[in-house]
């Protein structure tokens, strides 16, 4: 028996499932030659690796996503302060606990009426033009205009900002992995983004207000952040929540199209979109993976990783485990029990802006159920968005069927 699965070949992007379910039955902790890293397949030790920050490092995530973006770093390159993604305890703690007091529950849901009205509007204007693109037109644009947003950008820079987010997404999630960062725009477009941020940061330093910008420089004040730290961690937020969001509207709205007994049960009690979301984070999750290195030797499901080693934690294929999720977790189900799911990871770095994306997602859907409804999907194929590490289509195109309002 043979597997050739590398986590960073585009040529599983259509559909990893099958690689998945080969490798959690017949190797679990898979040495692919081709990334030079062990693969782990199986819900249970994905898991315990999530939960076990003493003995994986979460640097994994800045140095694998520079190969696969094509760069081998440099040896030494130093961390990008403040980047919570990366860092372990004890920095992660700090960083952490500034940051939950930055994302509290009232705060994250007085982004509601922003979140509402950009969603309308989005959706009105795709009603008035009759055939549309739910990616282009709405799951795309809205998520960074939120991250604008939250971070107090102001209406008059938010498409600059938007148009240089997607750039470095894409730089960093893959499209751009073959291409000269200065060729690309990717690296220009960090620097305006740096500066950009950087001048928001001193606004806020200069005038607080009750933002997450303030509330981390207020941090900066105590003495428990730093300056590069504060920016460090703006830069972060600019790319996680953007084209994740997106990509789980699309993934949703993609099940919607495929299976016209889901559609017809969400139809019927539009209360079951949560439903819809939490199991489409299971079962086509937007980050298919996430890296950690071994701080010691270890052993996982039979196999010896050895010190330094670099593990792919597969969250597609832990979401889909049977051993977890019993006989039928191939399938999409409305009805499961979805706690637990690791679409949004496990453990110390749990993922922030769940709530947010949440809610994000759920108003999208919320508002376009009465459009689609009244429209018919175009029928082309699904062609997958250009990226190794996150899930999604490109374009979900559709036309309504009758133009009365
Ligand atoms: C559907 C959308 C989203 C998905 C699927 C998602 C997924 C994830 C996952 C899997 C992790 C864990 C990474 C790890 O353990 O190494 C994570 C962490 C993180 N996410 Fe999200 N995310 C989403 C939306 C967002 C949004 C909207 C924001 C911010 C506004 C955000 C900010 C973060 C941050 C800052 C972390 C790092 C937390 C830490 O290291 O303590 N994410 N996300």
């Amino acid at each position: 028996m043979s597997i050739d699965y590398d986590p960073f070949s585009l040529e599983c992007r259509i559909d990893p499932y099958a690689d998945y379910a080969r490798l959690r039955k017949e190797m679990p902790a898979y040495w692919s030659e081709a990334s030079r890293m062990f693969v782990l397949a199986r819900y249970g030790d994905v898991a315990s690796i999530l939960t076990d920050p003493d003995r994986f490092s979460s640097d994994a995530m800045a140095k694998v996503l520079a190969i696969g973006g094509g760069r081998e770093p440099e040896p030494g390159t130093p961390q990008m302060p403040g980047n919570i993604v990366t860092c372990d305890p004890p920095d992660h703690t700090r960083l952490r606990g500034i940051v939950n007091r930055a994302f509290t529950p009232r705060r994250v849901e007085s982004w509601r009426p922003i979140i509402e009205a950009e969603t309308r509007a989005a959706v009105d204007r795709m009603r008035m033009a009759g055939s549309f693109d739910v990616i282009a037109d709405l799951a795309s644009p809205v998520p960074p205009t939120i991250i604008a947003h939250v971070l107090g950008i102001g209406p008059e820079h938010h498409d600059a900002f938007k148009r240089r987010a997607t750039i470095l997404s894409a730089a960093m999630t893959g499209s751009l992995r073959f291409v000269d960062p200065v060729e690309s725009g990717a690296a220009e477009a960090g620097f305006k983004q740096g500066r950009h941020l950087a001048g928001v940061i001193a606004e806020r330093q200069a005038a607080p207000q009750d933002d997450i910008v303030s509330e981390l420089i207020r941090a900066q004040g105590e003495e428990v952040l730093t300056p590069e730290e504060t920016l460090g961690f703006v830069g972060v937020l600019t790319f996680a929540g953007s084209e994740t969001t997106t990509n789980l509207i699309g993934n949703a709205v993609r099940v919607l199209i495929e299976r016209p007994d889901v559609y017809e049960r969400v139809i019927e009690d539009p209360s079951r979109i949560e439903a819809l979301l939490e199991e489409t984070l299971r079962w086509d999750t937007p980050v298919q993976y996430i890296f950690r290195r071994a701080k010691e030797d270890v052993e996982i499901a039979g196999t010896k990783i050895p010190k330094d080693g670099i593990v792919t934690l597969l969250i597609g294929s832990a979401n889909r485990d049977t051993e977890h999720w019993g006989e039928d977790a191939e399938e999409f189900d409305l009805d499961r029990n979805t706690s637990g799911h690791l679409g949004f990871g496990l453990g110390i770095h749990f993922c922030i802006g769940a709530a947010l994306a949440r809610m994000e997602a759920r108003i999208a859907l919320e508002e376009l159920l009465p459009l689609l409804q009244q429209s018919e999907f175009e029928g082309h194929p699904f062609d997958m968005i250009d990226s190794v590490q996150f899930r999604g289509v490109n374009s979900l195109r559709l036309r309504r069927r009758e133009r009365s309002a």
